[in-house]
C-alpha cells in the first residue's frame, strides 16, 4: 500500500468489518428510496464508452446496481483507500483500485463523465475538503457531471441535542467538517461548476417511520456505538458524558427519543454539478 492510503487507512474510524459491509449496504438502500430509487439523480444519461468513477467506494455498491442497468460498453471505476470491502466477483466493465482521492494519477485528468462521492465526512479532514473538491473538478470531463452525498444535521430532541453536542465537538478537535454539507455548494463555484442542484431529503430514524425509521435508526446507532462512542470516551466526553454508563444511558435515550419523535432523521443532502464544455 502506498503511504497515503496507508495514512488515510490508519486514521479511519469506522470499522471494516461484515457488520458495516451490512451497514453500508442497508444505508445504500435507504438512501436511494428516498430519491425515488434514483441511483444517480437525472442530469446525468450514460452514453456509449463513457467511464463513470466512484470514491471512497466501500461495497462498490453504488456501482454494482448502475452496471445493471447501464450500457457495457460504459466503464466504472471504484476507488477507496482500503479494499477490505470491495466485491468478489464484479463485472468485467467495472474495476476496484486501492487509491485515495487525494492520490489521483495525472492520466484522469478530464477522463469522467460522471463522477460520484458518498459519506466521506469522516474520510476526509477539513483542509482536504477543497483539495478533493479540486481534483474531482480536474478529472471530470468538460461537459460531465459530479454528484455528492453528505449528511447534515440530526433532527429530533434534547437528548440527540446532547449527542449532538458531543458529535460537533469530536469533528471539530479531530478535523472533521460537521457542517460539510454547508460549504460543498461555495466550493463547487469557486472550482468553475454550474448548473449546481442541492437536494435535501430527511433520513427518517426511529419507530415513529415504521420499518424504514427502525431501518435508519440501526444503521446510524451502529456507527455511534461501533466508532464514536470509543472517541467520545477517548477525548472524556466534552462535558456531556462521564464515563461508559452514561454514554450508554443518553444513547439509549436518543434511541427511544427517535422512536417516539414524529419528524426525528438525518438530513441528507445530494449535490449534482456539471463541469462547463468550455472554460
Ligand atoms: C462511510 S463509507 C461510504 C462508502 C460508499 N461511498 C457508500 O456510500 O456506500 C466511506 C468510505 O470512504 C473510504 N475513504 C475514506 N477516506 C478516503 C480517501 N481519502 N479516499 C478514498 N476513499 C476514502 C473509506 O475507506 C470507506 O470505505
Amino acid at each position: 500500500m502506498s503511504r497515503p492510503e496507508a495514512a488515510a487507512v490508519a486514521e479511519y474510524i469506522l470499522p471494516r468489518d461484515e457488520t458495516e459491509r451490512d451497514r453500508l449496504e442497508v444505508q445504500h438502500r435507504l438512501i436511494v428510496s428516498l430519491y425515488d430509487g434514483d441511483v444517480v439523480l437525472p442530469v446525468y444519461k450514460p452514453s456509449p464508452g463513457d467511464h463513470i468513477l466512484d470514491c471512497g467506494t466501500g461495497t462498490g455498491i453504488w456501482i454494482l446496481e448502475l452496471a445493471k442497468s447501464y450500457p457495457s460498453s460504459v466503464t466504472f471505476t471504484g476507488i477507496d483507500i482500503s479494499s477490505h470491502h470491495f466485491p468478489s466477483a464484479p463485472p468485467s466493465n467495472t474495476s476496484f483500485e486501492v487509491r485515495s482521492i487525494l492520490n489521483i494519477p495525472d492520466e484522469w485528468k478530464n477522463k469522467f463523465s460522471l463522477v460520484h462521492q458518498r459519506l466521506l465526512i469522516l474520510g476526509l479532514k477539513a483542509e482536504h475538503w477543497p483539495t478533493t473538491l479540486q481534483i474531482i473538478h480536474r478529472i471530470t470531463k468538460p461537459g460531465g457531471c459530479i454528484q455528492l452525498g453528505e449528511l447534515g444535521k440530526v433532527i429530533s430532541g434534547p437528548a440527540t441535542a446532547r449527542l449532538e453536542s458531543m458529535n460537533s465537538a469530536w469533528f471539530s478537535k479531530h478535523g472533521f467538517l460537521r457542517d460539510c454539507v454547508e460549504r460543498i455548494p461555495s466550493m463547487l463555484e469557486a472550482l468553475g461548476f454550474v448548473d449546481i442542484d442541492v437536494r435535501k431529503v430527511l433520513m427518517p430514524v426511529g419507530r415513529w417511520a415504521g420499518q424504514k425509521g427502525v431501518l435508519g435508526q440501526n444503521n446510524f446507532m451502529r456507527s455511534y456505538k461501533g466508532a464514536l462512542k470509543r472517541g467520545f470516551l477517548r477525548d472524556g466526553g466534552y462535558g456531556v458524558i462521564r464515563n461508559e454508563a452514561e454514554m450508554d444511558a443518553l444513547l439509549e435515550a436518543v434511541k427511544q427519543e427517535w422512536d417516539v419523535t414524529e419528524g426525528s432523521g438525518v438530513e441528507y443532502f445530494t449535490f449534482v454539478a456539471r463541469k462547463p464544455k468550455t472554460e
